[in-house]
């Protein structure tokens, strides 16, 4: 399985190294292991690459030299060839005429290579990508460098966003086939990157590329066809999202930046549409089926939004997108399929919408970026409106999935949510004071190898939730249980000391019995609930509202996690073999 990594490309009458290092930066969260830039000057190719991050490859190698303006850069997430310089893009041609940039999985560059090197072809790197370049001068051969260039890319398969080079020509060429890229267009220079976070801070006048668009990038002239469709037209949006709240600030980590959000977060996922909302419900009450399909964070939003949904009446069927496969023969034209990414680009969940809509399926979505491909292949689409988010471990945007989630329960119950009182609650779990305890429970955990967390109903979600959070920031093993799940078996796992995490909810007496039980073994326990208990070694205080429970209980998880990171040494806003969304199967 692979992640993703980002791209971008630049031409214009301004300086392109400075744009494009400050842009190839606000795309170091999808996939950090290797970067390289392209620049062409006086008829040459100069490339500069190498492993590392993007601060110290380009103190190094100085990527604002040679100036030039027109360039590509690329910050990899490696799928094929290991991380090493020889495979950090941007890859050549033979004559070192073509550069290119490339995000996504070849499927078929095997069967390329090998057409290729039969041609003569000599390959420097073990990437599927670099075949891309080859391709593209084995057709220059035959014809002009665009249509070289569009025959080459008529030959992969599998997922692709590629910008290329060419020394003698003053132009980019790219193309998109199921990993993103947009383009951005000023007077005088064009742009193009694999999402608008590193394009709004030069133009805000994006086009969203779709499925083999074929784009020709000119000095302020851009013109788009589509290899299957032929002529199209592109709107050119107007997207006005204020830049300055991305930028970190004097916070250490995105993260805990993302994480201090969240009460203003919470508020404008509430600010939906009212008809939209309607639309929504309407098609929730006429569905004979219902299925949450998401990945991650977001499928723990969609399994707490089927409890929420059951609580309404409304039975829904939560599936981890990467399963929705062996469901696809329950899927008919009266099936409803809420897809939920923040992304909207986690291929999974992109594969299973178009297997449904195949099935007359009825897509509606819940979806953090705008213009992504989520948002354009639902039939309609909530935007849970928590602004960018940077950090790898999804936090805020999880609140605002689930703010979703609550909206829908509350207007199926007509039970209203005190918005201002929520904010409250959040603003007190994330005082000071609450954060010096969780660092207190943090520098007892930093050590452990393994922590249980158990929870019932609406808490089981919150513990599976926290336990990602932990696993994926501060690679400390932790596992979730239902409460009433631990005797079954897994409370053979428990020792003396055993960290325990036991989340209390409604059903309270039975989970304190259920921690009994892993307290008569020895665990040592830290208890999240609003009151203390005899039984906790530690207490962690929140608010107990019904369903709003949800967002308190995950709110010191969220911050327990980024603590773990930063007490054990590790960057939480790029954890290892990770990266910020899944583009690729
Ligand atoms: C969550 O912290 C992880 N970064 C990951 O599980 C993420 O939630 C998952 O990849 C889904 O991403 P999406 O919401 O963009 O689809
Ligand atoms: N598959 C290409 C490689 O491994 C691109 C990976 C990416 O999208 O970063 O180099």
């Amino acid at each position: 399985m692979s992640k993703m990594c980002g791209i971008i490309g630049y031409v214009g009458n301004k300086n392109a190294n400075e744009i494009i290092l400050k842009g190839i930066k606000r795309l170091e969260y999808r996939g950090y292991d290797s970067v390289g830039v392209a620049f062409v000057k006086d008829g040459k190719i100069i490339i500069k690459k190498d492993v590392g991050r993007i601060d110290e490859v380009h103190k190094k190698l100085n990527f604002l030299e040679p100036e030039s303006n027109i360039g590509l850069a690329h910050t990899r997430w490696a799928t094929h060839g290991s991380v090493t310089k020889g495979n950090a893009h941007p890859h050549l041609d033979c004559n070192e005429k073509i550069a290119i940039v490339h995000n996504g999985i070849i499927e078929n560059y095997q069967e390329i290579k090998e057409f290729l090197k039969k041609r003569g072809h000599e390959f420097k790197s073990q990437t599927d990508s670099e075949v891309i370049a080859h391709l593209i001068e084995e057709f220059s051969r035959r014809v002009d460098f665009e249509n070289a260039c569009k025959k080459a890319f008529s030959m992969l398969q599998g997922s692709f966003a590629v910008l290329v080079i060419n020394k003698d020509e003053e132009k980019i060429i790219g193309i998109r086939k199921d990993s993103p890229l947009v383009i951005g267009i000023n007077e005088n220079e064009s742009f193009a990157a694999s999402d608008i976070y590193a394009l709004l801070p030069f133009t805000r006048n994006l086009i969203f590329l779709h499925n083999y668009d074929f784009v020709v990038l000119e000095k302020g002239k851009v013109r788009i066809e589509n290899l299957i469709e032929g002529k199209v037209e592109r709107e050119v949006e107007r997207i006005d999202i204020n830049v300055e709240e991305t930028d970190k600030k004097d916070f250490h980590h995105y993260m805990i930046k993302e994480i201090l959000e969240e009460a203003d977060v919470f508020e404008r996922a509430l600010n939906q549409d009212e008809l939209k909302v309607k639309k929504f419900i309407e098609e929730i009450k006429k569905a004979k089926k219902i299925f949450l399909v998401a990945a991650g964070t977001s499928y723990h939003a969609c399994l707490a939004g089927s409890y929420l949904l059951a609580k309404a009446g409304i039975f829904t069927r939560p599936i981890i997108a990467s399963e929705f496969n062996n469901f696809l023969n329950a899927i008919d034209e009266d099936t409803l399929i809420i897809a939920v990414s923040q992304s909207g680009e986690t291929a999974d969940v992109l594969e299973a919408i178009r297997k449904a809509k195949e099935r007359k399926a009825k897509i509606f979505s819940i979806v953090n970026v705008y213009g992504s491909s989520l948002t354009r292949e639902s039939d309609e689409f909530l935007l849970i409106n928590a602004g960018f988010e940077i950090s790898v471990a999804a936090t805020k945007t999880y609140i605002a999935e689930l703010a979703i989630f609550l909206l829908l329960h509350s207007k199926l119950t007509n039970k209203k949510i005190n918005k201002e009182e929520i904010k409250a609650k959040i603003l007190d779990l994330l005082s000071r004071s609450r954060r010096e305890h969780i660092e207190k429970v943090a520098e007892l955990l930093k050590d452990k190898q393994h922590v249980f967390l158990i929870g019932r109903g609406l808490e089981y979600v919150t513990a599976l939730e926290a336990a990602l959070k932990i696993k994926e920031i501060s690679y400390i093993h932790a596992e979730a249980f239902p409460g009433g799940e631990i005797k079954h078996g897994t409370i053979a796992l428990i020792e003396k000391d055993t960290p325990c995490i036991v989340f209390v909810g409604e059903e309270k007496e039975k989970i304190l019995s259920n921690t009994e039980e892993l307290k008569a073994r020895g665990g040592f326990i830290i208890g999240v609930s609003e009151q203390n208990e005899r039984i906790f070694d530690i207490w962690i205080k929140v608010p107990q509202d019904g369903e709003a429970s949800l967002i308190y209980q995950i709110i010191p998880m969220q911050l327990l996690a980024y603590r773990l990171a930063v007490l054990r040494g590790f960057d939480p806003d790029k954890p290892r073999n990770l990266a910020k969304s899944v583009t690729v199967l």
